[in-house]
């Protein structure tokens, strides 16, 4: 191994051990110090896979607090409020969830959700529990047992209240929960909302990034409020919501999360002698993985979104269109759209800094390279899509986006997302998943390279 490039392994190691440091808040971990001082769904889950290569049980007091937060029906929440209060907006008191009847006593939370990507962390905590042995071990065992029904419970209310009708996609109430929050797949759906009165707020995002266009617009805000309000005005209860909300969206990429998550979820209640249970996970994940190959365009090659309310696909050249490389299944439907991936409206656009998927193509007229969803790169998203090229067998794909990865986050800032072209970070700055996803890359470097 060259020992320049284990150098600087070490010290991209050190920063991200520190941004974690800077963004623990004792039992959970802020998404960013100022821009995100909560916790949030998938970011949690993100960050513990990164804590788990530096202290198992810390990565498991992460998703402990989690699903401390879980709702009595199953549902996991997309913000745990931090007892921090620094002005986040919306914080606990704008959501009205107070009143909600499955709001869990004493957790302050959202009440909305984000994709699964939990039981694949739980996965990621158990293996090096594994590989450290001992009280790591047994930490990380003990927490798979004590915490399974709860995933499983999380799993089961996303199968059954999000797809009632057996589609194999899960239908979403607001681009929040899709975590693509402002991303052109949305515009069309966003653009039919005619938002009621909306009570005066301001924003506090803007104020935690260099240029306000970095993150989503006003208008765009009144409708994510008015969404908030109407399930606020139904007390969150999930039948009622589906009445009253105007969004209504099977999320392609959030069900290809299920689905990769079930699988992983099967293979640990497998080791639990949970048959049953794994037998019922399989299935899910069967279904939805049926669910995201069946909206693939055949002639772009990208899964879509459906606009329940409008009735209608929606095609946007985002990086969800991947969504069958997360879910898995048929070979030459990963393999097609791999190629795709590794094309010129993608990772070989002309002129990108690094090989790393930009959230929307450079090549279509939705892209805006420095706003949020609109076009940066997300770091968090290509080491979910090296994970799956892992479990896939894909080395070469898996080996372009570790390396550029690396050669990406070796600027040390830890951005929330990357300029495509410039690869300048954007939105926050030590952003805790993004120093997450440069943890686990270096370790599993470190991990292949060992004695060489
Ligand atoms: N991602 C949203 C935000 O920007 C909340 O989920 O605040």
């Amino acid at each position: 191994m060259n020992p320049t490039r284990s150098l600087s392994m070490e010290e991209l190691r050190s920063a991200a051990v520190e941004v974690l440091k800077v963004n623990d808040l004792g039992t959970m971990t802020s998404a960013a110090p100022n821009l995100y001082p909560h916790m949030w769904s998938w970011d949690a889950a993100f960050v513990a896979i990164g804590l788990a290569r530096t202290s198992v049980p810390r990565a498991v007091t992460e998703l402990r607090s989690l699903l401390k937060a879980q709702w009595s029906t199953g549902m996991i929440p997309h913000i745990v409020f931090s007892d921090n209060d620094t002005g986040y907006f919306p914080g606990f008191d704008r959501w009205g969830t107070e009143s909600a009847a499955a709001l869990p006593e004493g957790i302050r939370s959202s009440g909305i959700c984000q994709p699964p990507v939990h039981a694949i962390a739980l996965r990621h905590i158990v293996d090096r529990g594994r590989e450290n042995g001992g009280e790591d071990q047994e930490v990380a065992e003990s927490f798979l047992a004590e915490s399974f029904d709860g995933w499983l419970a999380w799993h089961r209310w996303l199968a059954a209240v999000r797809d009632p009708d057996s589609v194999g996609l899960v239908e979403i109430h607001h681009g929040w929960e899709s975590g693509f929050d402002n991303s052109p797949r949305w515009d069309g759906p966003y653009s039919r909302i005619v938002p009621g009165p909306v009570p005066a707020f301001t924003r506090r995002d803007v104020l935690h990034v260099a240029d306000a266009s970095e993150r989503p617009d006003d208008d765009e805000y009144t409708k994510y409020l008015w969404l908030v309000q109407q399930m606020a005005e139904v007390g969150f209860d999930d039948a009622a919501v589906q009445d009253a909300v105007d969004f209504r969206v099977r999320d392609v990429f959030f069900s290809a999360i299920l689905a990769a998550s079930s699988d992983v979820l099967a293979g640990l209640g497998d080791e639990l002698g949970r048959e049953h249970e794994a037998g019922e996970l399989r299935a899910m994940a069967a279904r939805f993985r049926a669910g995201v190959a069946s909206t693939v365009d055949p002639e772009t090659g990208l899964a879509r979104d459906y606009d329940v309310l409008a009735r209608e696909w929606i095609g946007t050249e985002t990086v969800s269109g991947f969504a069958p490389l997360v879910a898995g299944g048929d070979p030459a439907l990963l393999a097609a759209q791999r190629e795709l991936l590794r094309g010129p409206r993608w990772m070989g656009f002309p002129g990108l800094r690094f090989p790393l998927p930009p959230s929307t193509s450079p090549a279509s007229d939705a892209f805006r390279p420095r706003t949020y969803w609109r076009g940066p790169v997300w770091p968090f998203l290509n080491l979910l899509l090296g994970w799956a090229c892992a479990r896939d067998g894909e080395a070469a794909l898996f080996e372009i986006l570790r390396s550029a990865s690396l050669e990406q986050l070796s600027d040390l800032q830890f951005g929330e997302y990357y300029e495509p072209f410039t690869g300048e970070p954007l939105g926050s700055l030590a952003q805790a998943w993004t120093a997450a996803a440069a943890l686990e890359w270096v370790g599993s470097y470190q991990g292949n390279n060992k004695g060489k």
